[in-house]
Formats: C-alpha cells, sequence, structure tokens
C-alpha cells in the first residue's frame, strides 16, 4: 500500500474501485470500512499521511486522494442502491431467500441400456462386431430363411404382430411383421459379408403377448452369431461360459439343456447358477437352483444354404438372450413392468454404477 515516497499507493485501490458494482451486501459493507473506515480505511490512512509531507506534494497528493475517495464514494453509493433495488424487487415477487435451493438432476443410464452395453462390451472384447437390422421385417427373413416351416405355429396371427401395409415394390419375402426375434439379422448379416462372421446384435422384437410381470409385448434381444471354418459346439461352450464369467462373476456355474430351434441343431438353453441363492433354491429360481438366460445351437444348414454359404465348408454357433430378462436377474427386480414403469427411485438406485444390486459382482 506504499510507493516508494513512502505513502499509500493509490493505483493500487483502483482495480478494487472496479470491483464495487458486483459486491454482495455483505462485501459491501466490508469494503467500504476497507477503504473509507475511520480507523484502518486505506484513503483515510492516506489522508492522515498528508500531514506530513512538504506542502508542494501535499496539495497533489491530497487533490488525488479526495478524488478517489469520492469515486470510492459514489461507487459505494451506487451499488448500495442497486442492491436495495434488487431486494425490493424480489420481495415483490414474493421470493422467499431461505428456501433451500432445488438440487439439479442427475440421470442415470436405464438398467436395461447398462446390461446391454455390457454385454456387447464383453463380446466386442472377443472380437465380435456390432450388427443391426430392420425392426419391420418380411415372412422371409424373420422365419422362412430360419428354417421355420411355412406351416410354423409362431407365424400365426397370434403370436405375431403383422402389418397392413404391402411390402415394398420388388421387395421379395412376403407379408410385413414387427420382427419377432432378432434372428434375421443373421440372414442379413450372411447375406451381407462372407464368413468369417462374428457378430453381436442388440435391438427390440415384438410378440402379441400380454404383459405379465415376465412378459413385455417388446422387448430387448442381443443375437450372437459366429460363421467360419472348423466352428464346433467346443466354440459355443467356451465362448458363453466365458460370457457368463464376465458378466456374472468368474466360476459361476453353467448347464446346457437341449432344446429345439428350427435355425440351429443342435439346439440348447443355457441356464446360470441362480443368482440369488447360489444354487441352493429360492423362489427366484423355482427352487431348481438355476435361471435359464438364452437359447443357442449350431447354424443348422438349412439356414446356412438360405444364405448361399457351403453347409459343407462352413460351420457356426448362435445364440440369443433377452436382456430386459437378465436385467431383472442382475438386479435382483421381481417385476419386468418396472423397468417400463419410469419411477424414479427405482431407476435411481439400480440405474446407475454402485446402485443396489451391484454386490458380489467383480468389475
Ligand atoms: N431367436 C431365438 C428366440 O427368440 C433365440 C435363439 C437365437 C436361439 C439364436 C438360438 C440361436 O427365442
Amino acid at each position: 500500500m506504499s510507493d516508494t515516497t513512502g505513502y499509500p499507493d493509490l493505483d493500487a485501490l483502483l482495480p478494487r474501485l472496479d470491483a464495487v458494482p458486483a459486491l454482495s451486501a455483505d462485501a459491501l459493507e466490508a469494503e467500504h470500512t476497507a477503504i473509507l473506515g475511520r480507523k484502518s480505511g486505506a484513503l483515510t490512512a492516506a489522508l492522515k499521511s498528508l500531514a506530513t509531507l512538504p506542502v508542494e506534494e501535499r496539495k497533489r497528493y491530497g487533490a488525488a486522494v479526495n478524488q478517489l475517495k469520492a469515486r470510492f464514494e459514489t461507487a459505494f453509493a451506487a451499488r448500495a442502491a442497486a442492491l436495495a433495488e434488487e431486494r425490493r424487487r424480489r420481495e415483490a415477487a414474493g421470493v422467499d431467500r431461505t428456501m433451500p435451493g432445488r438440487r439439479r438432476w442427475v440421470g442415470a443410464e436405464h438398467p436395461v441400456t447398462r446390461v446391454v452395453d455390457e454385454i456387447v462390451g464383453i463380446f466386442r472384447e472377443l472380437g465380435f462386431a456390432v450388427a443391426t437390422g430392420p425392426e419391420v421385417e418380411t415372412e422371409w427373413f424373420n422365419f422362412l430363411a430360419l428354417n421355420f416351416p411355412p406351416d410354423h405355429p409362431a407365424m400365426d396371427m397370434h403370436d405375431t404382430l403383422y402389418l397392413d401395409a404391402p411390402p415394398a415394390e420388388g421387395e421379395p419375402g412376403g407379408k410385413l411383421l414387427l420382427r419377432t426375434h432378432t434372428s434375421p439379422v443373421q440372414i442379413r448379416t450372411l447375406l451381407a459379408s462372407p464368413p468369417p462372421v462374428r457378430v453381436v446384435i442388440p435391438g427390440l422384437v415384438y410378440r402379441n403377448d400380454a404383459m405379465d410381470a415376465s412378459h413385455l409385448p417388446a422387448f430387448s434381444q442381443i443375437e450372437g452369431l459366429a460363421v467360419d471354418e472348423g466352428i464346433s459346439f467346443v466354440d459355443l461352450k467356451a465362448t458363453l461360459n466365458h460370457f457368463a464369467y464376465r458378466f456374472f462373476s468368474p466360476g459361476t456355474r453353467t448347464r446346457f439343456r437341449p432344446s429345439f430351434f428350427p435355425f440351429t441343431e443342435p439346439s440348447a438353453e443355457m441356464d446360470v447358477e441362480c443368482q440369488l441363492c447360489h444354487g441352493s433354491g429360492c423362489p427366484a429360481c423355482k427352487s431348481t437352483g438355476w435361471m435359464e438366460i438364452l437359447g443357442c445351437g449350431m447354424v443348422h444348414p438349412a439356414v446356412l444354404e438360405n444364405c448361399n454359404l457351403d453347409s459343407e465348408k462352413y460351420t457356426g454357433w448362435a445364440f440369443g438372450m433377452g436382456p430386459h430378462r437378465i436385467a431383472l436377474l442382475r438386479f435382483g427386480v421381481p417385476d419386468i413392468r418396472l423397468l417400463l414403469g419410469g419411477d424414479m427411485r427405482f431407476l435411481e438406485a439400480v440405474g446407475r454404477p454402485g446402485g443396489m444390486g451391484e454386490e458380489g459382482k467383480d468389475g
């Protein structure tokens, strides 16, 4: 606060003068005391130092001090008036400044989105690419190319949602429908790119099902497909076991039960040990100790031939799983409808990393 001549440096106060119009009420009062206060104000001290100066110097410096003092007084008064006006307007508008503020909304990923991303991520690490396909399909892609016989009950109006609109001009494949599974993208992928093929296919599928605790008319699936020379059931089991280790936990027990799909042979359903009771039996697994997570099998030779591939040369395996159902297992959610409900308490609890249901899951 002193320059070389030994009395307070007035220029050093200019930035503080500039800052006055932005001061809060409390800061304004403190600054007023610091600059003009009778005991220790910076300008008060400067005025006191005048007595010690030679006459000429006293005149020059005294005029500068008084001028600066006037500018501070004007600035302080203007800021005080502005604050008073602000306060008056707030009060007129009925704003209660003692009311706690609203916390900013922090969004969370939807639990199904998390599950899909995680599953896709695990297969990406294994070299699988991601493919997608249309939700409006033709009978050919959804059923016939996948080796469903033309009279298969799944093609019935009762199970499948057909569209009234006719297929686009020149588009082969019969009636249009909302795809009932992601498997038609197997066909699209194999027609578009020759083996080796390794893809996962996330997407929504539609069925004429009534909504209940475990069914939705629209739900997610993730399809997997690997086609190459020399692929066997060993590859299928090893890859899907690895998936269970990564997604649930290392050492998770799995089992494969024989099953049937028109587009795989042999076919299987894969169970993992119940994530709630770890095999001892509980209501969630209907006392079996197991939970079904996916259908799978070796790609049927007829499917390869329908995609113009030599089924003597190429083999492959495929799976399909439902991330909505898997989210129920993963987060211990009792009713699939909760995933559609938009109840923020539920979505916040399971939607964010570190939320409920993360115990016992590593990685
Ligand atoms: N598409 C079958 C379903 O929706 C699942 C599946 C896919 C089974 C791939 C085997 C192979 O139920």
